[in-house]
Protein backbone atom coordinates (compact mmCIF):
# COMPACT_ATOMS: atom_id res chain seq x y z
CA UNK A 1 0.00 0.00 0.00
CA UNK A 2 1.25 3.49 -0.58
CA UNK A 3 1.82 5.88 1.92
CA UNK A 4 -1.35 7.83 2.37
CA UNK A 5 -0.64 11.54 1.20
CA UNK A 6 -2.06 12.26 4.83
CA UNK A 7 1.08 11.28 5.90
CA UNK A 8 3.77 12.33 4.12
CA UNK A 9 2.01 15.91 4.49
CA UNK A 10 2.06 15.29 8.19
CA UNK A 11 5.78 14.20 7.98
CA UNK A 12 6.54 17.74 5.56
CA UNK A 13 4.34 20.04 8.16
CA UNK A 14 6.48 18.40 10.97
CA UNK A 15 9.35 19.13 9.41
CA UNK A 16 8.66 22.34 8.61
CA UNK A 17 7.56 23.19 12.05
CA UNK A 18 11.32 22.18 12.88
CA UNK A 19 13.35 24.09 11.10
CA UNK A 20 11.49 27.33 11.72
CA UNK A 21 11.91 26.61 15.58
CA UNK A 22 15.57 25.52 14.95
CA UNK A 23 17.25 29.54 15.40
CA UNK A 24 15.43 30.28 18.66
CA UNK A 25 16.00 26.42 20.36
CA UNK A 26 19.84 25.23 21.77
CA UNK A 27 21.87 24.38 20.00
CA UNK A 28 22.56 21.06 21.97
CA UNK A 29 19.76 19.31 23.47
CA UNK A 30 18.31 19.95 26.94
CA UNK A 31 19.22 17.34 29.53
CA UNK A 32 15.36 16.39 29.59
CA UNK A 33 15.46 15.95 26.11
CA UNK A 34 17.95 13.20 26.23
CA UNK A 35 16.67 11.85 29.13
CA UNK A 36 12.65 11.77 27.42
CA UNK A 37 15.30 9.45 24.85
CA UNK A 38 14.51 6.38 27.00
CA UNK A 39 10.85 6.21 25.66
CA UNK A 40 12.31 4.88 22.36
CA UNK A 41 14.09 2.06 24.46
CA UNK A 42 11.12 -0.39 24.60
CA UNK A 43 10.79 -4.03 23.23
CA UNK A 44 9.83 -3.95 19.43
CA UNK A 45 5.88 -4.47 19.59
CA UNK A 46 4.85 -8.08 18.30
CA UNK A 47 1.97 -6.01 16.16
CA UNK A 48 1.97 -3.19 13.72
CA UNK A 49 1.70 0.07 14.53
CA UNK A 50 0.07 2.88 12.63
CA UNK A 51 3.05 4.91 10.74
CA UNK A 52 0.98 8.13 12.05
CA UNK A 53 1.49 7.01 15.49
CA UNK A 54 5.30 6.53 14.25
CA UNK A 55 5.95 9.37 12.83
CA UNK A 56 4.64 11.30 16.12
CA UNK A 57 6.46 9.24 18.42
CA UNK A 58 9.93 10.31 16.28
CA UNK A 59 8.83 14.14 16.48
CA UNK A 60 7.48 14.29 19.53
CA UNK A 61 10.47 12.22 21.62
CA UNK A 62 13.11 12.74 18.57
CA UNK A 63 13.01 15.82 17.18
CA UNK A 64 14.08 17.52 20.70
CA UNK A 65 17.05 15.08 21.18
CA UNK A 66 18.38 16.36 17.94
CA UNK A 67 21.66 18.45 17.89
CA UNK A 68 20.30 22.13 16.15
CA UNK A 69 23.76 21.59 12.98
CA UNK A 70 20.63 23.91 10.30
CA UNK A 71 20.45 27.09 11.98
CA UNK A 72 23.84 28.58 11.88
CA UNK A 73 25.71 28.32 15.44
CA UNK A 74 26.59 24.85 15.22
CA UNK A 75 30.15 24.92 15.29
CA UNK A 76 31.08 21.64 15.23
CA UNK A 77 33.85 18.98 14.11
CA UNK A 78 33.54 20.05 10.62
CA UNK A 79 29.56 19.75 9.77
CA UNK A 80 27.99 21.94 7.68
CA UNK A 81 24.05 22.24 7.79
CA UNK A 82 21.48 20.76 4.63
CA UNK A 83 20.97 23.12 2.18
CA UNK A 84 17.31 23.95 1.31
CA UNK A 85 17.85 22.53 -2.22
CA UNK A 86 19.99 19.59 -0.77
CA UNK A 87 16.86 18.94 2.03
CA UNK A 88 14.38 19.06 -0.72
CA UNK A 89 15.52 16.58 -2.88
CA UNK A 90 16.28 14.18 -0.38
CA UNK A 91 12.90 14.68 0.46
CA UNK A 92 11.92 13.73 -3.18
CA UNK A 93 14.25 10.76 -3.39
CA UNK A 94 13.51 9.10 -0.45
CA UNK A 95 9.94 8.78 -2.44
CA UNK A 96 12.14 8.13 -5.42
CA UNK A 97 13.68 5.38 -3.08
CA UNK A 98 15.97 4.47 -5.99
CA UNK A 99 19.29 2.29 -5.60
CA UNK A 100 22.14 3.30 -7.49
CA UNK A 101 24.16 0.58 -8.12
CA UNK A 102 23.26 0.14 -11.46
CA UNK A 103 21.99 2.26 -14.44
CA UNK A 104 19.20 -0.31 -14.93
CA UNK A 105 18.22 0.09 -11.62
CA UNK A 106 17.59 3.93 -11.97
CA UNK A 107 18.55 5.71 -14.92
CA UNK A 108 18.10 9.29 -13.11
CA UNK A 109 20.71 8.35 -10.26
CA UNK A 110 23.06 7.22 -12.44
CA UNK A 111 22.79 10.51 -14.58
CA UNK A 112 22.64 12.90 -11.56
CA UNK A 113 26.11 11.00 -10.36
CA UNK A 114 27.59 11.21 -13.54
CA UNK A 115 27.02 14.69 -14.05
CA UNK A 116 27.62 15.82 -10.01
CA UNK A 117 30.85 13.99 -10.50
CA UNK A 118 31.60 15.88 -13.14
CA UNK A 119 30.94 19.37 -11.96
CA UNK A 120 33.16 18.82 -8.84
CA UNK A 121 36.01 17.01 -10.54
CA UNK A 122 35.92 20.64 -12.66
CA UNK A 123 35.31 22.71 -9.47
CA UNK A 124 38.15 21.28 -7.40
CA UNK A 125 40.68 21.78 -10.56
CA UNK A 126 41.14 17.78 -11.01
CA UNK A 127 42.63 15.97 -14.22
CA UNK A 128 39.71 15.41 -16.58
CA UNK A 129 39.26 11.97 -17.02
CA UNK A 130 39.44 10.77 -14.26
CA UNK A 131 37.24 8.10 -12.33
CA UNK A 132 35.09 9.11 -9.75
CA UNK A 133 33.04 7.55 -6.73
CA UNK A 134 30.27 8.36 -4.00
CA UNK A 135 30.98 7.10 -0.67
CA UNK A 136 29.41 7.70 2.36
CA UNK A 137 31.95 10.28 3.24
CA UNK A 138 35.32 10.61 3.35
CA UNK A 139 36.24 7.79 5.36
CA UNK A 140 35.14 5.87 2.51
CA UNK A 141 36.64 8.13 -0.35
CA UNK A 142 39.83 7.69 1.37
CA UNK A 143 39.70 3.78 1.91
CA UNK A 144 38.63 4.14 -2.06
CA UNK A 145 41.24 6.03 -3.01
CA UNK A 146 43.97 4.20 -1.47
CA UNK A 147 42.44 0.66 -2.41
CA UNK A 148 42.88 2.48 -5.86
CA UNK A 149 46.87 2.96 -4.89
CA UNK A 150 47.19 -0.49 -3.18
CA UNK A 151 46.04 -1.78 -6.48
CA UNK A 152 48.35 0.00 -9.18
CA UNK A 153 51.53 -0.25 -7.42
CA UNK A 154 50.86 -3.82 -6.72
CA UNK A 155 50.13 -4.18 -10.31
CA UNK A 156 53.49 -2.79 -11.20
CA UNK A 157 55.46 -4.64 -9.37
CA UNK A 158 53.28 -7.97 -11.03
CA UNK A 159 50.66 -8.41 -8.09
CA UNK A 160 47.17 -8.58 -8.51
CA UNK A 161 45.99 -8.11 -4.89
CA UNK A 162 42.17 -8.13 -6.01
CA UNK A 163 42.55 -12.02 -6.07
CA UNK A 164 45.73 -12.85 -4.13
CA UNK A 165 44.76 -10.55 -1.61
CA UNK A 166 48.63 -9.71 0.03
CA UNK A 167 49.30 -12.60 1.71
CA UNK A 168 52.96 -13.11 0.17
CA UNK A 169 52.94 -9.85 -1.86
CA UNK A 170 55.41 -7.01 -2.32
CA UNK A 171 55.43 -5.10 0.84
CA UNK A 172 53.93 -1.36 0.22
CA UNK A 173 55.29 1.58 2.26
CA UNK A 174 52.59 4.50 3.27
CA UNK A 175 53.77 8.07 4.42
CA UNK A 176 51.36 10.01 6.54
CA UNK A 177 52.43 13.34 8.19
CA UNK A 178 52.26 13.38 11.60
CA UNK A 179 48.96 15.15 11.79
CA UNK A 180 47.27 12.34 9.72
CA UNK A 181 43.53 12.54 10.61
CA UNK A 182 42.24 9.19 12.34
CA UNK A 183 40.21 8.36 9.43
CA UNK A 184 42.72 7.85 6.88
CA UNK A 185 44.48 5.26 9.36
CA UNK A 186 41.30 3.53 10.05
CA UNK A 187 41.15 3.46 6.11
CA UNK A 188 44.19 1.44 5.99
CA UNK A 189 43.85 -0.94 8.80
CA UNK A 190 41.14 -1.85 6.66
CA UNK A 191 42.88 -2.05 3.54
CA UNK A 192 45.39 -4.62 5.65
CA UNK A 193 47.76 -1.75 4.94
CA UNK A 194 48.34 -1.14 8.97
CA UNK A 195 47.25 1.66 11.18
CA UNK A 196 50.34 1.33 12.99
CA UNK A 197 52.61 0.44 10.28
CA UNK A 198 53.03 3.99 8.24
CA UNK A 199 56.05 5.96 8.28
CA UNK A 200 54.74 8.92 10.26
CA UNK A 201 56.60 12.51 8.84
CA UNK A 202 57.29 16.09 11.40
CA UNK A 203 55.11 18.34 11.04
CA UNK A 204 55.72 22.36 11.40
CA UNK A 205 53.37 24.58 13.72
CA UNK A 206 50.60 24.31 11.70
CA UNK A 207 50.53 20.69 11.17
CA UNK A 208 51.98 20.51 8.15
CA UNK A 209 53.61 18.26 6.57
CA UNK A 210 57.29 19.33 6.47
CA UNK A 211 58.47 18.28 3.11
CA UNK A 212 62.02 18.50 3.54
CA UNK A 213 61.65 15.17 6.50
CA UNK A 214 59.78 13.12 3.55
CA UNK A 215 61.66 9.78 4.04
CA UNK A 216 63.20 8.45 0.27
CA UNK A 217 60.75 7.37 -1.47
CA UNK A 218 60.25 4.80 -4.34
CA UNK A 219 57.21 2.60 -6.66
CA UNK A 220 56.04 0.62 -3.81
CA UNK A 221 54.99 4.26 -2.13
CA UNK A 222 51.86 5.96 -1.12
CA UNK A 223 51.86 9.39 -0.04
CA UNK A 224 49.20 10.81 2.21
CA UNK A 225 48.71 14.14 1.71
CA UNK A 226 46.09 16.56 3.39
CA UNK A 227 44.38 19.28 2.51
CA UNK A 228 43.15 21.01 5.33
CA UNK A 229 44.27 19.78 8.95
CA UNK A 230 41.19 19.05 10.88
CA UNK A 231 41.98 21.68 13.65
CA UNK A 232 44.11 24.26 12.51
CA UNK A 233 42.75 24.28 8.34
CA UNK A 234 46.53 24.06 6.92
CA UNK A 235 47.83 22.71 4.42
CA UNK A 236 49.88 20.65 3.42
CA UNK A 237 52.73 21.84 0.73
CA UNK A 238 51.68 19.67 -1.87
CA UNK A 239 54.05 20.79 -4.92
CA UNK A 240 57.11 19.66 -3.08
CA UNK A 241 55.07 16.41 -2.52
CA UNK A 242 54.12 15.68 -5.56
CA UNK A 243 57.72 16.66 -7.40
CA UNK A 244 59.52 14.14 -4.93
CA UNK A 245 57.10 11.33 -5.17
CA UNK A 246 56.57 11.56 -9.08
CA UNK A 247 60.57 11.80 -9.55
CA UNK A 248 60.41 8.31 -7.49
CA UNK A 249 57.38 6.84 -8.85
CA UNK A 250 55.37 6.68 -5.95
CA UNK A 251 51.25 7.29 -5.36
CA UNK A 252 50.23 10.81 -3.33
CA UNK A 253 46.84 10.28 -1.96
CA UNK A 254 44.92 13.79 -0.89
CA UNK A 255 43.07 13.42 2.13
CA UNK A 256 41.21 17.00 1.66
CA UNK A 257 37.77 16.11 3.10
CA UNK A 258 36.68 20.02 3.43
CA UNK A 259 39.99 22.13 2.55
CA UNK A 260 39.64 20.93 -1.29
CA UNK A 261 36.71 22.59 -1.27
CA UNK A 262 38.87 26.01 -0.78
CA UNK A 263 39.21 25.53 -4.80
CA UNK A 264 35.79 26.74 -5.66
CA UNK A 265 36.82 30.66 -4.18
CA UNK A 266 38.78 32.55 -6.25
CA UNK A 267 40.11 33.81 -3.04
CA UNK A 268 41.33 30.88 -1.50
CA UNK A 269 41.59 27.84 -4.35
CA UNK A 270 46.00 28.73 -4.10
CA UNK A 271 45.82 26.62 -1.31
CA UNK A 272 44.13 23.89 -2.96
CA UNK A 273 45.83 24.40 -6.41
CA UNK A 274 48.84 22.10 -5.98
CA UNK A 275 47.21 18.89 -5.24
CA UNK A 276 46.01 18.71 -8.41
CA UNK A 277 49.05 17.01 -9.37
CA UNK A 278 48.23 14.33 -6.90
CA UNK A 279 46.98 10.74 -7.97
CA UNK A 280 44.11 10.31 -5.99
CA UNK A 281 41.73 12.42 -3.75
CA UNK A 282 38.75 12.06 -1.27
CA UNK A 283 36.35 15.07 0.05
CA UNK A 284 33.17 15.51 1.64
CA UNK A 285 30.10 17.28 0.05
CA UNK A 286 28.82 16.15 3.39
CA UNK A 287 30.90 18.86 5.44
CA UNK A 288 31.82 22.69 3.48
CA UNK A 289 29.22 22.53 0.44
CA UNK A 290 25.94 21.77 2.75
CA UNK A 291 24.64 18.46 1.20
CA UNK A 292 22.86 16.27 3.12
CA UNK A 293 24.25 13.45 5.25
CA UNK A 294 25.65 11.27 3.65
CA UNK A 295 28.09 12.38 0.86
CA UNK A 296 31.59 11.81 0.09
CA UNK A 297 33.72 11.39 -3.00
CA UNK A 298 36.78 10.18 -3.80
CA UNK A 299 38.16 10.31 -7.33
CA UNK A 300 40.96 8.80 -9.00
CA UNK A 301 43.54 9.83 -12.00
CA UNK A 302 44.02 6.26 -13.52
CA UNK A 303 40.01 5.92 -13.75
CA UNK A 304 41.11 1.75 -15.15
CA UNK A 305 42.68 1.81 -11.39
CA UNK A 306 39.54 2.26 -9.75
CA UNK A 307 37.48 0.62 -11.77
CA UNK A 308 39.83 -2.45 -11.62
CA UNK A 309 40.04 -2.56 -7.94
CA UNK A 310 36.14 -2.24 -7.07
CA UNK A 311 34.09 -3.47 -10.28
CA UNK A 312 32.79 -6.76 -10.30
CA UNK A 313 30.28 -9.04 -12.54
CA UNK A 314 28.13 -12.30 -11.96
CA UNK A 315 25.24 -13.26 -14.52
CA UNK A 316 22.83 -11.33 -12.45
CA UNK A 317 25.46 -8.05 -12.34
CA UNK A 318 26.85 -7.59 -15.74
CA UNK A 319 28.67 -4.77 -16.08
CA UNK A 320 27.22 -2.70 -19.63
CA UNK A 321 28.90 -0.67 -21.46
CA UNK A 322 28.07 2.28 -19.75
CA UNK A 323 29.88 3.81 -16.11
CA UNK A 324 28.09 1.67 -14.09
CA UNK A 325 28.25 3.48 -10.61
CA UNK A 326 28.90 0.29 -7.90
CA UNK A 327 31.33 -0.73 -10.38
CA UNK A 328 33.53 2.51 -8.91
CA UNK A 329 32.43 2.49 -5.25
CA UNK A 330 33.40 -0.70 -2.20
CA UNK A 331 29.02 -0.86 -1.63
CA UNK A 332 26.33 -2.02 -4.63
CA UNK A 333 23.18 -1.37 -3.36
CA UNK A 334 23.59 2.08 -1.89
CA UNK A 335 21.74 5.28 -1.62
CA UNK A 336 21.25 7.66 -4.50
CA UNK A 337 23.55 10.52 -3.15
CA UNK A 338 23.98 12.08 -6.12
CA UNK A 339 20.73 13.21 -6.16
CA UNK A 340 21.36 16.12 -3.17
CA UNK A 341 24.80 16.78 -4.46
CA UNK A 342 23.42 17.20 -7.71
CA UNK A 343 20.86 19.46 -6.46
CA UNK A 344 22.89 21.62 -3.94
CA UNK A 345 25.16 22.43 -6.71
CA UNK A 346 23.23 23.09 -8.90
CA UNK A 347 21.11 25.43 -6.44
CA UNK A 348 24.68 26.99 -5.64
CA UNK A 349 26.06 27.52 -9.22
CA UNK A 350 30.16 28.63 -9.42
CA UNK A 351 29.15 31.72 -7.36
CA UNK A 352 27.10 30.33 -4.65
CA UNK A 353 29.95 27.99 -3.74
CA UNK A 354 32.50 30.21 -4.16
CA UNK A 355 30.65 32.63 -2.00
CA UNK A 356 29.53 29.82 0.73
CA UNK A 357 33.08 29.42 0.90
CA UNK A 358 33.75 33.18 1.44
CA UNK A 359 31.36 33.39 3.69
CA UNK A 360 32.35 31.18 6.13
CA UNK A 361 36.09 31.78 6.06
CA UNK A 362 34.92 35.63 6.70
CA UNK A 363 33.35 34.44 9.63
CA UNK A 364 35.91 32.33 10.95
CA UNK A 365 38.43 35.64 10.74
CA UNK A 366 35.49 37.44 12.85
CA UNK A 367 35.57 35.02 15.48
CA UNK A 368 39.15 35.25 15.94
CA UNK A 369 39.10 39.23 15.96
CA UNK A 370 36.08 39.13 18.53
CA UNK A 371 38.20 36.27 20.69
CA UNK A 372 41.46 38.17 20.21
CA UNK A 373 39.68 41.67 21.63
CA UNK A 374 38.72 39.71 24.72
CA UNK A 375 41.81 38.39 25.95
CA UNK A 376 41.72 34.87 24.55
CA UNK A 377 44.61 33.21 22.77
CA UNK A 378 43.82 32.19 18.97
CA UNK A 379 46.40 29.10 18.63
CA UNK A 380 46.62 28.62 14.90
CA UNK A 381 46.57 31.37 11.65
CA UNK A 382 43.18 31.45 10.35
CA UNK A 383 43.50 31.09 6.83
CA UNK A 384 40.21 29.11 5.93
CA UNK A 385 36.57 28.09 7.93
CA UNK A 386 39.10 26.72 11.55
CA UNK A 387 39.73 28.32 14.89
CA UNK A 388 41.33 27.42 17.63
CA UNK A 389 41.57 28.86 20.97
CA UNK A 390 42.69 28.61 24.41
CA UNK A 391 41.35 30.52 27.22
CA UNK A 392 44.21 30.51 29.52
CA UNK A 393 45.24 27.31 30.96
CA UNK A 394 44.25 23.95 29.93
CA UNK A 395 41.49 23.73 33.29
CA UNK A 396 40.50 27.00 31.88
CA UNK A 397 39.68 25.92 28.23
CA UNK A 398 38.35 22.98 28.79
CA UNK A 399 35.78 24.30 31.26
CA UNK A 400 35.16 27.56 28.75
CA UNK A 401 34.03 24.75 26.29
CA UNK A 402 31.83 22.84 28.78
CA UNK A 403 30.07 26.12 29.77
CA UNK A 404 29.20 27.42 26.34
CA UNK A 405 27.83 23.92 25.18
CA UNK A 406 25.81 23.80 28.23
CA UNK A 407 24.57 27.47 27.63
CA UNK A 408 23.24 26.42 24.33
CA UNK A 409 23.76 29.38 22.27
CA UNK A 410 25.84 27.86 20.13
CA UNK A 411 28.00 24.67 20.02
CA UNK A 412 31.71 24.76 19.94
CA UNK A 413 34.07 21.41 20.31
CA UNK A 414 37.52 20.60 22.36
CA UNK A 415 40.46 19.58 20.84
CA UNK A 416 44.33 19.53 21.75
CA UNK A 417 46.73 21.26 19.60
CA UNK A 418 50.37 21.12 20.21
CA UNK A 419 49.96 19.47 23.88
CA UNK A 420 47.56 22.28 24.65
CA UNK A 421 43.30 21.78 25.30
CA UNK A 422 42.04 24.16 22.83
CA UNK A 423 38.25 25.41 21.67
CA UNK A 424 38.07 24.29 17.94
CA UNK A 425 34.95 25.95 15.88
CA UNK A 426 34.70 25.13 13.05
CA UNK A 427 32.81 27.66 10.57
CA UNK A 428 31.07 25.26 7.60
CA UNK A 429 27.45 26.16 7.69
CA UNK A 430 25.53 27.93 4.96
CA UNK A 431 23.07 29.38 7.21
CA UNK A 432 25.44 30.89 9.73
CA UNK A 433 25.36 34.79 9.86
CA UNK A 434 27.79 37.73 11.19
CA UNK A 435 24.93 37.63 13.87
CA UNK A 436 24.89 34.90 14.54
CA UNK A 437 28.69 34.92 14.94
CA UNK A 438 28.17 38.14 17.31
CA UNK A 439 25.94 36.04 19.40
CA UNK A 440 28.07 33.26 19.77
CA UNK A 441 31.32 35.56 20.62
CA UNK A 442 28.37 37.36 23.30
CA UNK A 443 28.16 33.47 24.67
CA UNK A 444 31.86 32.58 24.98
CA UNK A 445 32.93 35.46 26.16
CA UNK A 446 30.55 35.01 29.24
CA UNK A 447 31.62 31.59 29.54
CA UNK A 448 35.13 32.48 29.78
CA UNK A 449 35.12 35.43 32.49
CA UNK A 450 32.73 33.37 34.36
CA UNK A 451 35.17 31.06 34.50
CA UNK A 452 37.99 33.59 35.09
CA UNK A 453 35.88 34.10 38.22
CA UNK A 454 35.49 31.22 39.48
CA UNK A 455 38.98 29.69 38.77
CA UNK A 456 38.05 27.18 36.46
CA UNK A 457 35.23 26.01 38.11
CA UNK A 458 32.79 23.76 36.27
CA UNK A 459 29.33 25.30 36.02
C1 LIG B 1 40.72 15.76 7.17
C2 LIG B 1 39.61 14.77 7.39
N1 LIG B 1 39.67 13.56 6.82
C3 LIG B 1 38.69 12.64 6.98
C4 LIG B 1 37.58 12.92 7.73
C5 LIG B 1 36.52 11.87 7.89
O1 LIG B 1 35.35 12.25 7.21
P1 LIG B 1 33.98 11.46 7.33
O2 LIG B 1 33.49 11.68 8.73
O3 LIG B 1 33.09 12.08 6.31
O4 LIG B 1 34.24 10.02 7.06
C6 LIG B 1 37.46 14.17 8.34
C7 LIG B 1 36.31 14.49 9.19
O5 LIG B 1 36.25 15.51 9.84
C8 LIG B 1 38.49 15.13 8.14
O6 LIG B 1 38.40 16.35 8.67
Amino acid sequence: MLPTADLLHDAARRAVTYLERARDRRVAPATSAVEALDALSEPLTDGPVDPRDVLDLLDRVGSPGTVATNAGRYFGFVNGGALPASMAAAWLAAAWDQNASLRVMSPTAAVLEDVALEWVRDVLGLPAGCGGALTTGATMANLTGLAAARHALLERAGWDVESDGLFGAPPLTVVVGDEVHVSLLKALGLLGLGRQRVQRVAVDDQGRMRADCLPALDARTMVCAQAGNVNSGAFDPAAEICARAHDAGAWVHVDGAFGLWTAASPRHRHLAAAFGEADSWATDAHKWPNVGYDCGLAFVRDARALRSTMAMSSAYFAPTGDREPSQFTPEMSRRARGIELWAALRSLGRAGLADLIERTCGHAARFAEGLRAVGAEVLNEVAINQVLVSFGSDTDTRAVIERVQQDGTCWCGGTEWHGRAAMRISVSSWATTAEDVDRSLAAIELAMTRVHETGGARP
